[in-house]
């Protein structure tokens, strides 16, 4: 059983990731503890960004920033951490200087042989479980705390890839040359983000969101063979294995950037109540092929907050605007990460922005 935390006093993320159309949208941003907070960048200045993640005094430090800066705007908070944990727990080295970087990588699948035949993921993960439980209490119920992990596909590619890439030819050459040895380890990874993500809820997520940050480098017949499949196992496995443990049902958001020719197909059979949006996709179109099946989330184009603040006014506008048109839940967010040169008061305005637009446009 998950054990007992403050009630929670903000509820709107979770309403809208059921798909209620909510009196205001509720609002969060991928990557909000980042390196565009000077707070951010003075812990780390201190600390090795994986031994953040691994400290939960300070993962939990990190994930209340955001929070603590922008009262009352916030609806959501999401544990620090990284998709790159799951390889790390598979017995990869993982080294962050400054991108990923994996200084071992599979080169062949007879390097498979080189991962952990069983992972323990209860130990091997423990220290997101303990963040995840410390910022659950710290955050005395404001807003819900999203966990996370990285999709099958996306961490494959950097399994292989050895850290980020243009063109992903590694991991492309290991589907087409390998397929059967590619979709069995697929399969493996996706075991440990179920594992990893009923842990996740056990420790007091709230709301659960799977980042398939590369399903767009995939045709979309490749997406059907090599990422979709991984992405049910998670969420009819998770689903199951929530029920059985007795814990509680969990909203649960897939976000494949650039995958949005699968929406219509990911909205009827994948098994998430919320899709996550990149910013190539107009909201209107977004709801018109989703139909109510699932929420939506996003999709600001996140260098829009580079634009000033008459620029981030409009955007929002418009996308308040295309996102309620439909029915259905919608999160607003960006259409991506924010990345660490955006001026935090420009992201209060986008913050602001949303709670004015998305409440006036809903009461209208
Ligand atoms: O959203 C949040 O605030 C929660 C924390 C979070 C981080 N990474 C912290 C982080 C989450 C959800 C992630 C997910 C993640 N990590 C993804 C999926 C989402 C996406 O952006 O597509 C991916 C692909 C990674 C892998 C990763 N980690 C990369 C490519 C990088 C370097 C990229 C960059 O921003 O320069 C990281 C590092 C990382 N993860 C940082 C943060 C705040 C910055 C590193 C630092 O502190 O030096």
């Amino acid at each position: 059983m998950v054990e007992s935390f403050p009630p929670l006093r903000n509820d709107l993320l979770l309403r809208a990731a059921r798909g209620e159309n909510t009196e205001r949208a509720p609002v969060w941003v991928m990557r909000q503890a980042g390196r565009y907070l000077p707070e951010f960048r003075e812990v780390r200045a201190l600390h090795e960004f994986f031994e953040v993640c691994r400290t939960p005094d300070l993962a939990t430090k990190i994930t209340l920033q955001p929070i603590q800066r922008y009262t009352g705007l916030l609806d959501a908070s999401i544990i620090f951490s990284d998709i790159l944990v799951i390889p790390q727990a598979m017995g990869m080295e993982v080294l962050m200087a400054p991108g990923p970087h994996f200084p071992d990588p599979l080169v062949t699948p007879a390097d498979i042989s080189k991962l952990s035949d069983v992972v323990d993921v209860q130990k091997e993960l423990k220290y997101v479980f303990e963040a995840i439980t410390q910022t659950r209490k710290e955050l005395n119920g404001e807003v819900p705390l999203i966990g996370f992990c990285g999709a099958p596909w996306t961490l494959f590619a950097y399994m292989i890839e050895g850290g980020g890439s243009k063109t992903l030819q590694k991991a492309k050459t290991w589907i087409f040359k390998y397929p059967e040895e590619s979709k069995a380890l697929l399969l493996r990874i996706a075991d440990v983000c179920v594992d990893f993500l009923v842990g996740q809820v056990k420790a007091g997520a709230q709301l659960l969101q799977v980042f398939d940050s590369w399903a767009g480098e995939l045709s979309p017949h490749d997406f059907s063979i090599f990422s979709y499949p991984t992405l049910v196992h998670i969420s009819t496995n998770v689903r199951r294995r929530l029920e059985a443990e007795n814990l509680p049902s969990t909203p649960m958001t897939l976000f494949a950037k650039g995958a949005n020719h699968a929406l219509g197909f990911l909205a009827e059979n994948a098994g998430y109540d919320v899709l996550g949006l990149d910013w190539v996709i107009d909201p209107v179109e977004a709801r018109r092929i989703v139909g109510d099946k699932v929420a939506l989330q996003g999709n600001m184009d996140p260098n829009l907050l580079y634009g000033g603040r008459d620029a981030i006014e409009t955007a929002v506008k418009r996308m308040c605007e295309g996102f309620r048109k439909g029915k259905g839940g919608w999160i607003a967010n960006l259409g991506h990460g924010i990345t660490p040169g955006v001026d935090p008061e420009d992201l209060r305005w986008f913050f602001e922005c949303v709670h004015k637009y998305s409440s006036a446009i809903q009461s209208s």
